[in-house]
């Protein structure tokens, strides 16, 4: 079953009930000022940082869930209703959401009045646009009232919803006939505030949430909104608002747009004040005057859109198969951007006050986005390393805003160094720009930028090297990849994270994944030193990758499979000897990457065991069979039931691990059916069991034990997006980013008979054309002449037009 549609040319999918199994969410902002909105208005806006700096209040856990947000009354006598359908929950006679690119448009309709609420966030401003347009479409001139709110949060959104005793008390606004302004804590430690204003002139206000409710009221429908009339509350501590009323006349056919801004204001020490006690409120005024027109708001969103087709350009497809067209072109790299800039911070899945930025997380999102914003990338890889430790370790997470470790998350996570050779690898192979290696970053957070990047992956690889156990495997510490698999945890104590916990120090369970990601790092770092003049030093390290794919080959073995780990007491974990968790995905995966057991047949028997134990219907499970006791030996991954997240889930991120390594052992048909498999376009169908919204990779999809197989979880912010874009793009579309420039080794199913594609790349055009003819030869034309070379040509500012039959 559906809930809407792909509207491909506009580059938007178009959701036809505010009823969808869950909200459907999309995200507005790019760089400083973040929305996010649901298909019926709901969700928060925050600058930079969700938890430090949240602007609009959510509520958590919440009936329905989406309750808040941007909320829009339309009062016409009796009748109130919300073009979004939330907060009012009228029925409405029309209702569509359109998702599109950092915009969502929604348009509702009740008893000839249309509605149209366009919300945005411009380019290079920090505030959010919502402009709504009502029409008469009656024969009778209509007088309505209308009201907009948003429910301003503390700033800091833990405290916001936790310090009651204090926040209560704290709550300051100011209004004027534009805007009302929020200023909590402006008067002391603050430098910044915000503020919601309108282009027309306001016929009343309130800011103290009671007053505006009424004793008893809720968001659905306010006392203010049933009277038709604010009471021109002022807040003092309590939950303050921004509240507005305006009355609008239609006449016949007659259509009026409001434009409504909410938005973010900064301000120097000596410039936050107009006069003792009175905010300067002219940025904000500048502002709201800026998007007072309607030319205006036409035009931000006319750049925004040019914005997108300049990023998504970089790479465009076409071929028979519409479903993997909009996954490459459009949603997939979407996706990319967004997980890019929220990490795992906020979606409506992550809070926003849990976790910040992941230090894994974060490196591999730029697998997928760096193309599109190289720059961007740049700066976060500097960022990113600069969360390193001296030791070559590094914090797990940090805050976007401080940029520093989170000191409740911790370090020890000893996959995660390994993750930023991975993406620095990946940003010389896009860019070609290694002075990138030379760039000065401090360690810890540190005011002193004074190691050169080069060195801090030096660190990273050697960390690994420094903590090897018992088989020569690395030691996984507090986690790898797998969060969930805690062998030194040995946690007893409910609510004692599993992560963090230090109650074994076992020196001894060694990770398979981590040696498998190891050979891979390492390899691209050998390879990278090898570029930059330190040949010996890179056959030293590659000395070290062959040590550890032998490792991995003589005690990394079950006999079938890769074996996960060996535990706290040496005891190995996804083995055949084990009478649950007998095969883990990862490995398997990984492994062949790493290019570990090509040679001799290992990487493909253990993908074919991964066929056989671990495929599903809808998509490749994380371990069979699941665990159906807690075991104290492995913590978390035991913690969930049976086909729940680590636990036997369809761990999304995993997936094209497998994929990849299908496509490297020249399996073309089984890698695009791990693809279509999870790929959320060719899942649209089945909404009602998926649930989450079928234009964005979800992170779990409950496995076969579960008795909601099938149904997603955690969508949108997900290392599944960057990884399978990379699949798809790099080993299925087969176009490749290398040190030496651009490849192209496509694995095409027999159902793709070709593509054409667009690649911008290290400053020239590339236009692809591929046949696929199934006749298992490569030939490949360059501007027409036979070309035999691995990587393709690359001089600044040219195009070249590309044919490839294979
Ligand atoms: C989740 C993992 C996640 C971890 C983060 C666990 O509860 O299952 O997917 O990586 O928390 O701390
Ligand atoms: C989600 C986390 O964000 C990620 O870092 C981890 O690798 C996966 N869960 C698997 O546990």
């Amino acid at each position: 079953m559906k809930y809407g549609y792909y509207d491909d040319d506009a580059r938007e999918y178009v959701i036809t009930t505010p009823k969808t199994p869950r909200p459907w969410i999309n995200y507005l902002g790019n760089e400083g000022f973040f929305g996010l909105i649901s298909n019926t208005a709901g969700g928060y806006c925050f600058y930079r940082d969700a938890r430090l700096r949240r602007i609009t209040r959510y509520r958590y856990n919440n009936v329905p869930m989406d309750t808040g947000g941007r909320m829009y009354y339309i009062k016409d006598k009796d009748s109130v209703w919300s073009p979004a359908f939330l907060p009012c929950k009228t029925p409405l006679d029309r209702y569509r959401c359109r998702h599109g690119l950092g915009y969502t448009v929604f348009e509702g309709a009740k008893d000839q009045i249309s509605a149209s609420l366009c919300c945005f966030v411009p380019i290079g401003y920090d505030c959010e646009v919502n402009r709504l347009t009502l029409r008469n479409e009656s024969s009778a001139a209509r007088t309505l009232e209308l009201f907009g709110v948003v429910e301003w949060c503390l700033w800091d959104a833990v405290d916001d919803s936790t310090n009651f005793q204090r926040n209560l008390n704290i709550g300051e606004v100011e209004i004027d006939e534009c805007a009302i302004y929020h200023k909590t804590e402006y008067r002391e430690r603050r430098d910044h505030y915000s503020f919601y204003g309108a282009n027309i002139t306001c016929g009343g206000f309130d800011t103290d949430r009671d007053a505006f409710l009424g004793s008893m009221g809720d968001w659905s429908m306010p006392l203010a909104v049933e009277r038709g009339e604010c009471a021109g509350s002022v807040a003092m501590g309590g939950h303050p608002i921004a509240a507005r009323h305006f009355e609008l006349r239609l006449a016949p056919g007659e259509e009026n747009s409001v434009v409504f801004l909410t938005g973010y204001v900064q301000l120097p020490d000596k410039k936050k004040w107009e006069r003792p006690g009175v905010i300067n409120k002219a940025p904000a005024k500048e502002l709201l005057t800026r998007f007072a027109g309607c030319a205006a708001v036409e035009a931000a969103l006319k750049e925004l859109g040019e914005y997108w087709t300049g990023l998504l350009g970089r790479l465009q497809i076409k071929s028979s198969e519409q479903r993997l067209d909009r996954t490459v072109n459009i949603w997939n790299q979407y996706q990319c951007m967004v997980t890019f800039n929220m990490s795992r911070s906020a979606s409506y899945f992550e809070s926003g006050i849990g976790r910040g930025m992941g230090f894994r997380d974060s490196c591999q999102d730029i697998l997928g986005f760096v193309h599109l914003a190289p720059q961007r990338a740049r700066q976060r890889i500097l960022d990113i390393a600069s969360v390193q430790l001296a030791d070559g370790g590094a914090w797990h997470q940090y805050q976007p805003l401080t940029k520093l470790g989170n000191s409740n998350a911790g370090s020890g996570f000893n996959d995660d160094p390994l993750w930023l050779v991975v993406c620095t690898a990946a940003y010389l192979k896009e860019t070609g720009d290694f002075k990138i290696l030379e760039e000065a970053v401090p360690f810890d957070g540190g005011v002193e930028a004074n190691t050169p990047l080069l060195e801090h992956l030096r660190r990273a690889v050697a960390y690994i090297c420094g903590r090897l156990g018992p088989h020569g495997l690395p030691l996984i510490g507090r986690a790898d990849w797998n969060d969930c698999l805690n062998l030194n945890c040995f946690s007893k104590e409910p609510g004692e994270s599993f992560q963090t916990c230090a109650n074994f120090e076992s020196g001894v369970a060694e990770s398979v994944f981590i040696a498998a990601l190891y050979v891979k790092a390492a390899g691209e770092y050998a390879e990278i030193l090898k570029r930059v003049g330190r040949g010996e030093q890179g056959e030293e390290v590659s000395a070290s990758v062959y040590r550890m794919a032998s490792a991995v080959l003589t005690h990394g073995w079950d006999g079938e499979w890769f074996l996960r780990a060996y535990d706290a007491y040496g005891k190995p974990v996804g083995s055949g000897m084990c009478d649950e968790g007998q095969i883990y995905i990862e490995p398997q995966g990984f492994c062949a990457i790493a290019g570990i057991g090509l040679h001799n047949g290992y990487a493909r028997k253990a993908l074919d065991s991964v066929k056989e134990r671990l495929t599903t219907k809808y998509g490749t499970c994380l371990l069979d069979p699941c665990y159906t006791s807690y075991r104290l030996e492995l913590g978390e991954i035991s913690s969930y039931p049976p086909g729940m997240k680590e636990n036997g889930s369809v761990f999304c991120h995993t997936n094209p691990w497998i994929g990849i390594g299908e496509a490297l052992t020249g399996n073309p048909e089984e890698a695009y059916a791990v693809f279509s498999r999870v790929c959320p376009a060719f899942l649209e169908d089945i909404s009602e069991i998926h649930e989450t919204e079928p234009y964005v990779y979800c992170q779990t999809i409950a496995g076969k034990e579960s008795p909601r197989f099938g149904q997603g979880k955690n969508s949108w912010l997900t290392g599944t997006a960057a990884w399978f874009f990379v699949f798809v793009s790099q080993y299925i579309l087969g176009i490749r980013p290398g040190f030496d420039g651009l490849e192209l080794t496509p694995c095409l199913p027999a159902e793709i008979k070709g593509y054409t594609a667009t690649r911008k790349y290290r400053g020239c055009i590339y236009d692809i054309a591929v046949r696929n003819e199934q006749n298992g030869g490569y030939k490949l034309t360059l501007d027409g002449k036979p070309f035999n070379g691995k990587a393709l040509p690359c001089e600044a500012g040219r195009t070249y037009k590309v044919v490839l039959t294979v």
